[in-house]
This record gives C-alpha cells, structure tokens and sequence, in this order.
C-alpha cells in the first residue's frame, strides 16, 4: 500500500472527521483511483475506518455540446455566416463551411432567424433578424441550473449526458487509529518460536480473493477452433454427421462420387491404400450397379467416362482422403430411408492425403465439411450460404474462382481477404453435386446438393499465427502455447489486425486462455431481431432471459401471429407479456425483437439477425442472449468469460439439451436427467443452463 496516502487520508480524517475522496483527489491532484486504492487497503483492517459510498448525477456537455460552448450552438453558426447586407449567401456555401450545417440550418430557420429564397434556382439565404440571442450557447455553460426539461431536450439533441460520479465518504471507524502497523499475512515457523506471534497483527482472510489457478487441462487450438465452428454448424441449423471411419473403401471415397478409376489423386502417390485388410466387400449391390452403369456407359442424362469399371479397384480400402465420402454415405442413406426431405450436414474430422511434407502440410488433417440438400439450389445458394458461413467468422470479403472436382459442376474455390496479411488467400472449395452422382442415389432430380470444404489447421494457423504446422502438431509442439492461448471467438473479430495484437499481448501476460473478445466489444449495436416459433414447440425460457437483458439494455418484444396460426388463443398472444411492455421511454430500444408465432416450424425456432444471417433452435438462441448479456455486463450470466473451459464445460451442456430436446423429451425430463445440480464445474453461479432448466 502507498503508505504515505495512507497516512494522509488518516490524517485529514483525524483533523476533519469526514473526507470525501473525489474532494481529496482534487485538492492533493492525486488519481482518484489510487485514493479508492489507499482507501480500500485500509478497509481490509479491522474497523479503522467507516466508508460510505456516494453517488452523484451530474450533466455534463458532450463533444458536440462542447463544440457548441466554444463556438456558439449550430443554429448561430448559420445566422452568423451570413453576410449582413441583402444579397445574402448560397445555401450550398454554408453547407461547406460551417460545422453542424444540416441541424444548424434546420433550427435557424425554424427559430425565424434566416429566410431562404429558391426562385433563382439555387437556394439562397438572407438574415431574418438583425440579431439574435444565442441561448443555447448560454444554456450548455450552465447545464446543473436547467429545468429537468430543458436538460432533456438538450440531451435529445445529444449535446448533453448524464454522468455518475462515484466516491466514497470516509469516517473514523471504531479502531480508528494514525498509525498503521504492518499485518501478517502468513504464521510462520519464525512467528512461532518465542511466541512472537502473540504480539503480531495478522491480516484478515480475504475469503473474495481469487484462487491460484488450476492446474487442469488446456484445449489444443485446433480445438478450439474446432468447437467455434461447429457451434456455428449449429446455429445454421446443420446435423453433425457421424465420421468415425477413418478407413474406408474406394467405393465410397471415389466411385460413388463420380471419380473415375484411373484419376491421379486414386493413385498410391496421393492415396494411402491399407494392406491389412485390403479390400472389401459389404458394399450395397444395387446401388453399386448403378454406380457402375453411370461411370462405364452413361445415363441420366450424361455420356459418362466410358471405360471398364472394375468391382475390385472399388473394393481396395484406404484412409478417406476427404469427409466427402462420409457426405456421399449420408446422401445414400437418407435415400435408403424411402423419402427425400431437405437435410443440412456437417463434419469436422480427419483425413488423410499422401502429401509432400512441408511447412503447411503433414499427411493428415482436419477437414470441415458442409452439405445441404434441398429442391431446386442454385449457385446462388452456394454462394449466399457460404457468405453466411464465413460472416460468421469474421470473414465477410470472398472471391470465388472456378475450379473443377469430378464430383461438383459448376465447382468454386473460395479465397478470403486476410486483413492482418492484407492479401487473398484460398480457403476452400465447394460445388454442386454432379447429377451422375446423385442421381444413381435416388435423389429426385428437382433436387440440388450444395456443398463445401475447407481445412481446419489453415485458419488456426492464422488465427493463433503459426507458420508452421509443425508447431501445432506433432512432437515439437509448445505446451505452453497451447496454455496461453485465448479462447477463439472468430466470429466477433473486428479485425484481425486487431485481434493479432491482443493475442500478442495476452501471450505476454501469461493470461491461462481467457477470452480475447471483451476487450474489443464494449457497447452492444442496435439490432433488431425476428424470431419465429412453433406454438408446438415454445421456447420456454426466453421470458426470463429476456427479464435479465432487460436491466441492462433497453429491449422491446411486440408479439405477432403469422396467418398459418389460426385458432388465437389468449394464451399464445400474451405469452412474454411482462416482456411486452411498451414503455414510453423516449430512448429507442436497442434491442427490438419481433416474435412470431408460426406454424410447422418444427422444433427448432428461427432468429433472423438480418437479411443474411440466422440462428436456428432454441439453444443457440439462448446462446445469442447469453452473449448480448454478456457483453454488457460479465458477471450477470456468465459463459464466455470465465475462460475456455468454463464456456466448453457449459457448452457441452447446452448440446446436450439440444439433442435432448430433438429426441422429444421435454424441459420437465431434462430437468430431472440433470438432477439438481447440472455440474458446471468451477464456478458456483447460476449459468444460462439454470435458466433453461428451471422454464419446466
Ligand atoms: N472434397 C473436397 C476437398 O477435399 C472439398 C469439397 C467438398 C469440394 C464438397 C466440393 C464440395 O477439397
């Protein structure tokens, strides 16, 4: 502790019986925080002293209000570029010169002061009156006097705000005593010997004190990352596809995808071929047929390869040299369950490619995978969906170029700016599935397939800024990178210039993966929101979500029901009705939500954030509020910044709900599944699964 403060403020206390530290602050122009630290340290002795916390509203000018207390308000600036005599000035002039102009020019002509004359063509504008008042300008120099009123037209014209200021009284305690004796903080062996401790003060337990950290587990990046975009997979409404086969056949991995048997990339030098076992044979006759008809003579339209298919090159296994095989697999499968319906899948996982070893490439990695089948695509929707999927990472300038895979017409790769690299680099490569492919399937030929892939180590590797892979994975890999690293949030980077430097910064201070994302937010943007919801399936907890927003941000809810929702019940109109208050604040809200009850929507309720982007089920909608709240205030609901194994633990948990809720079981189930206590571990505090458990 700064122990001369210390004596000080004793002192002025003794002297004076009562201090206020912003008035100290200023008579010793000493940094209020520092006087609030001196205090604080006092406080943790025993009743020295008594501390009263105060806090003040007062006005004060904005930036544009200043600009008006310097230079007189806008209005007068007009009034006074204008030349006395009659010829007057253009009004495209003033528009140049003055500060404020529009609002300027605006009030001075509805106060009377200028005339503006049009028959000449260009606007001109003469004095109204030979002089004016400028109360405005006298006003802001005495903002503390003014009505309530007046302040509140000022404020709406922002040139003032209302500010808190907090200080703290400070009074004799019970103990009060000018001379501070050091406390000890430890009884050690030395203290013990000879009793010295009886004569010793010892420091209270600070049973508020943050622990040491644990010395737990850390996520790898690439997990990370991973996890960020399959929360993203989620919240398109995607359906993980399972990829636990990291063997598979030829048939799968080529034939089925239209790729001929004598491509290069089927060749031992790109492919790794297994020996033991070397082939198979549980492949589905029928549609092997067909796959074979299509590659040797043709059909559906198409003239085919027109080569000798051989069965045998089919059945060689290999390590998948893309999770495409496992996309091939899923569209057979939901053939094979006799209907079409639309699906969206996605996959993060590994395959293998018999690659060159260098700085960016091993023989395996991580590939993420999207697919969605629908009627009627386009690659339009290719395109649109692929700039919804990466606006979600914080990437929103994309370039495509045509590209060719044997299994995808047209085929695009996908190149990103990098702002921090400030160039185009590729990330991806994505298609529409060829007709030859799915048609032998099954699939309806009204039906599209849209599909994309792109590498999870490439934007680790710039997100963490490795350059080589050798140092995210293998034996040569740092442990202590993997301990500093932040938790990922790509999709809230401002820029990644930005980002860059605070990942440097909180390498440097050792910070155990905290969150990167709270330094670079702070207030939350005005938003408007349109959810869309099932009557069947309520989303139970958004009341009370919404309650906690609610306190920290202006919100508004109006309730809507769409024509396909017929029979009104009172019950479905007035469902969040404490949240559909239309108080007659004059601050607009900043976050406006429109909620509309809408039939056959399923389960999964859908939030349009804007035209581009939204977030399907009611888990990830949870998420979004969780976030919001988050921003705002940490400490209310926390997820994200606690630290990536928090957000992880409470993620899990949230999936988990997600998958509960699409196999039919009810929040009440759930609730009793999890028991009482739902185990997010290191914390004691109530997280957005309590609120989502307790809407049984
Ligand atoms: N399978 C492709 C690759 O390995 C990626 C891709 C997936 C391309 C889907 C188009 C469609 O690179």
């Amino acid at each position: 502790m700064a122990t001369e403060l210390v004596e000080l403020i004793l002192e002025k206390v003794d002297k004076f019986g009562k201090i206020n530290s912003l008035n100290l602050a200023n008579e010793i122009k000493e940094d209020h925080q520092k006087i609030i630290g001196a205090i604080k340290s006092l406080q943790t002795l025993d009743d020295v002293i008594y501390v009263e916390q105060i806090s003040e509203k007062k006005w004060e000018p904005t930036a544009e209000g200043q600009h008006v207390i310097e230079h007189g308000s806008h209005e007068a600036a007009v009034y006074n570029a204008i030349p006395n005599d009659k010829t007057g000035i253009s009004q495209a002039d003033i528009m140049k010169s003055v500060a404020y102009a529009k609002v300027g020019f605006s009030k001075a002509l509805a106060a009377g002061w200028i005339k503006i004359d049009k028959t000449s063509g260009q606007p001109i504008v003469t004095k109204n009156k030979a002089s004016i008042e400028d109360t405005t300008q006298a006003d802001l120099n005495n903002i503390n006097q003014l009505d309530d009123k007046i302040k509140a037209n000022y404020k709406k014209r922002k040139l003032v705000q209302e500010i808190v200021i907090k200080s703290f009284d400070i009074k004799k305690g019970n103990n009060f005593t000018l001379k501070i004796e050091k406390q000890e903080a430890d009884l050690t062996s030395d203290l013990m010997i000879n009793d010295a401790w009886k004569d010793k003060k010892f420091k209270a337990y600070n049973f508020n004190a943050l622990g040491a950290a644990l010395d737990v587990g850390h996520l790898h990046p690439l997990l990370k990352v991973r996890s960020e975009f399959r929360k993203i997979f989620l919240e398109m409404g995607f359906t993980e596809m399972p990829t636990n086969n990291f063997v598979e056949s030829s048939f799968w991995n080529f034939d089925a995808l239209f790729q001929p048997q004598q491509h290069p990339a089927r060749d031992a030098h790109d492919t790794f071929f297994i020996s033991d076992p070397k082939i198979t044979k549980k492949l589905p006759q029928d549609y092997l047929e067909k796959v074979k008809q299509v590659h040797s003579k043709g059909g559906y339209g198409s003239q085919g390869y027109c080569y000798d298919w051989k069965i045998q090159e089919a059945q060689k296994n290999l390590l998948r040299t893309h999770t495409t095989a496992v996309s091939a697999r899923m569209l057979y499968n939901l053939m094979q369950q006799g209907q079409f319906k639309p699906v969206k899948y996605f996959s993060i996982d590994r395959v293998f490619r018999n690659e060159t070893l260098d700085a960016t490439h091993l023989a395996e990695f991580q590939q993420v995978e999207g697919v969605i089948a629908d009627y009627n695509l386009t690659l339009g929707d290719l395109i649109g969906t692929l700039y919804q999927f990466f606006k979600k990472l914080g990437i929103d300038k994309l370039e495509f170029k045509p590209a060719y895979n044997p299994y995808t017409e047209p085929s695009m790769e996908i190149f990103c700016y990098h702002e921090g690299l400030e160039k185009w680099i590729e990330i991806g490569n994505s298609g529409v599935f060829r007709p030859e492919m799915l048609l032998p399937m099954g699939l309806p030929p009204n039906v599209n397939v849209i599909a994309w892939g792109l590498s999870l180590e490439r934007p680790t590797m710039i997100k963490y800024k490795l350059n080589n892979i050798r140092d995210l994975v293998g034996p040569k890999v740092d442990l202590q990178m993997v301990y500093n690293n932040p938790i990922c949030r790509l999709e809230k980077m401002e820029n990644s210039t930005q980002i860059n430097k605070l990942i440097n910064n909180n390498n440097s201070n050792n910070n155990r993966g905290l969150p990167i994302t709270f330094k670079c937010r702070g207030k939350i943007n005005k938003e408007q929101l349109v959810i869309f919801c099932d009557p069947k399936y309520p989303i139970k907890w958004l009341g009370s979500l919404l309650e906690k927003a609610k306190k920290l941000f202006t919100l508004s809810m109006s309730i809507h029901l769409h024509s396909t929702v017929k029979n009104v019940s009172n019950e479905l109109v007035n469902y969040y009705a404490h949240n559909n208050d239309d108080d007659d604040d004059d601050d607009d809200p900043v976050v406006k939500i429109h909620f509309i009850w809408k039939n056959n929507i399923g389960i999964d309720p859908v939030m349009n954030l804007n035209s581009f982007d939204c977030i399907f089920g009611a888990v990830n909608i949870a998420r979004y509020f969780n976030r919001l709240i988050e921003s705002v205030d940490p400490l209310v609901l926390v997820y994200e910044s606690m630290g990536t194994i928090y957000s992880c633990e409470i993620n899990k948990i949230i999936d988990k709900i997600h998958s509960y809720l699409h196999s039919g079981k009810t929040i009440k189930e759930i609730s009793c599944l999890f028991g009482k206590k739902t185990n997010v571990p290191l914390l004691d505090r109530p997280s957005i699964i309590d609120i989502i458990l307790e809407s049984s």
